[in-house]
């Protein structure tokens, strides 16, 4: 009998052409829908359509949904040079700036992501253990014992401080001082709805010649320039381990420093990516947490026993159930064949972070949190991407979860968690999806 090869017998079929089919809502109603309802609509689409669909928006263009892992797959590991993912991110150009990490593509990211890589490698993260711990501790012991506390901003204070020491390595000085008001103003700006829905409207190139904008950005340049200046005449540089003293030593393939210019459009990068979005993971994971006693009394355990491996885990499921970021985009430079559909140039793909981390043939019971999911089943690489994937994936995921692991430590070991109300659902802040009520606990002392 003969055995028919795959070479020899199955018909190989031809792309279908054009895009997948999505809603044919009225373009104010696609509008309104996905800013309103973003996750609802998603899981809309997905019952509706399946695994991949179409989704037009003014300004943005046509994204084509994939939540299939073996397609995201295809996108996270395809060429960079055909898919853009810094194009997608032109919105942020205003305030990251033109050397932003972010917004380049092409040579131009790789050779600035590979100058960024060192201070993020996972070696380097107990480096920062001791400043992190701190910042937390100080924060959790201010908090009252018998009150409600909404813990959003409580995570977002800590957060900005990580940052802003992990970044310039100083514990106080009046410049820092300084910068962490700016910054605490223009982060605050920047989380407000309605405020940048007005600033996107102006369109990005034309927000910086906006006065309160300007100067607003002007007042952060001056200190991060200034910063910048001060640092590159300390003479002990070489010994220093902050995020700055190692970008001003890092060089380029032909030798040169890194311009003030692209470091300040790098540190600015680092304090807006590596804050709010770590900020709203340890939200949800303490409202998940106080939601759940069992799971919650494991961690409990393992904190006094010193171990890591349930409280990993306890992160990894936080981050499938509420992931941060519900999507990623790559914009197709030329006609691409994507999950057996010949999409044209122009469309952005969307491998959809909160689908996939949905889909029940991989995650028994999706909305469900139970952490040991991750103990029986490591987390795969196209099927746990709440920071995205191939040369796009986000610079500071290591760094994120490490941090995320010493403050719910310093949480878990002072207080004991008890919910507020009924479970809070996942609303949109102009980028992330926070907890409803800014996750609202009381923590009782220990
Ligand atoms: C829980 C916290 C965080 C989440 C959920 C998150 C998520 C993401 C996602 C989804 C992307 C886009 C990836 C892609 O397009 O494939 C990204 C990119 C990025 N993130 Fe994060 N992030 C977090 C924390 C941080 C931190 C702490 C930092 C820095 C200190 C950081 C720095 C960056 C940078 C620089 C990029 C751009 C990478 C590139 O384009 O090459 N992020 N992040």
């Amino acid at each position: 009998m003969e055995v028919a090869t795959a070479d020899s017998a199955t018909p190989v079929s031809p792309p279908a052409g054009g895009l997948p089919p999505g809603p044919d809502w009225s373009l104010p109603t696609l509008t309104w829908r996905w800013w309103r309802r973003p996750l609802q609509t998603l899981d809309q689409c997905q019952a509706r359509y399946g695994d991949m669909f179409t989704y037009r928006l003014p300004h943005e263009g046509t994204w084509v949904f994939v939540s299939d892992p073996e397609v995201v797959k295809q996108i996270f590991t395809g060429d960079p040079r055909l898919l853009h993912a810094g194009a997608a991110n032109i919105v942020l150009l205003p305030v990251l700036g033109e050397h932003s990490v972010l917004l380049l593509d092409e040579p131009a990211h790789m050779q600035q992501r590979k100058l960024m890589l060192p201070p993020f490698h996972g070696k380097r993260m107990q480096a920062y253990r001791e400043v992190m711990g701190r910042v937390a501790a100080e924060e959790i012991d201010r908090w009252p014992a018998d009150a409600a506390i909404r813990m959003r901003p409580r995570m977002q204070a800590v957060t900005l401080e990580i940052i802003l020491r992990a970044v310039f390595g100083v514990e106080e000085g009046e410049r820092l001082t300084r910068l962490r008001d700016e910054l605490r103003r223009a982060l605050g700006l920047l989380s407000q709805r309605r405020r940048v829905i007005f600033l996107v409207a102006l369109g990005p190139r034309r927000i910086r010649s906006f006065p309160p904008f300007r100067r607003m950005i002007e007042r952060i340049d001056q200190l991060l320039y200034e910063e910048i200046s001060t640092r590159r005449g300390t003479p002990d540089l070489a010994e220093r381990d902050d995020i700055l003293s190692l970008l001003l030593q890092a060089r380029h393939e032909d030798g040169s420093p890194m311009s003030d210019r692209e470091l300040r459009d790098e540190l600015m990068t680092l304090l807006v990516a590596g804050h709010e979005t770590t900020a709203t993971a340890l939200s949800w994971a303490i409202e998940l947490l106080s939601r759940h006693p069992a799971e919650l009394a494991k961690l409990e355990d393992e904190v006094e026993s010193g171990d890591g491996e349930y409280l990993d885990a306890v992160i990894k499921e936080t981050l499938r159930l509420r992931p941060v970021i519900a999507l990623v985009l790559r914009k197709l430079v030329e006609p691409m064949e994507i999950g057996g559909r010949l999409l044209p140039a122009g469309v952005s793909v969307a491998p959809c972070i909160y689908l996939v981390h949905r889909r029940p043939d991989i995650y028994p019971e999706p909305e469900r949190f139970r952490p040991e999911r991750f103990l029986e089943r490591p987390a795969g690489t196209y099927t746990w991407v709440p920071f995205g994937g191939g040369v796009r994936r986000c610079l500071g995921g290591a760094f994120a979860e490490f941090e995320m692991s010493v403050v719910l430590r310093e949480l878990i070991a002072r207080r004991r968690l008890l919910p507020v109300g009924g479970p809070e659902h996942p609303v949109r802040s102009t980028i992330t999806n926070v907890p409803s009520r800014g996750a609202e606990v009381v923590a009782t002392s220990r």
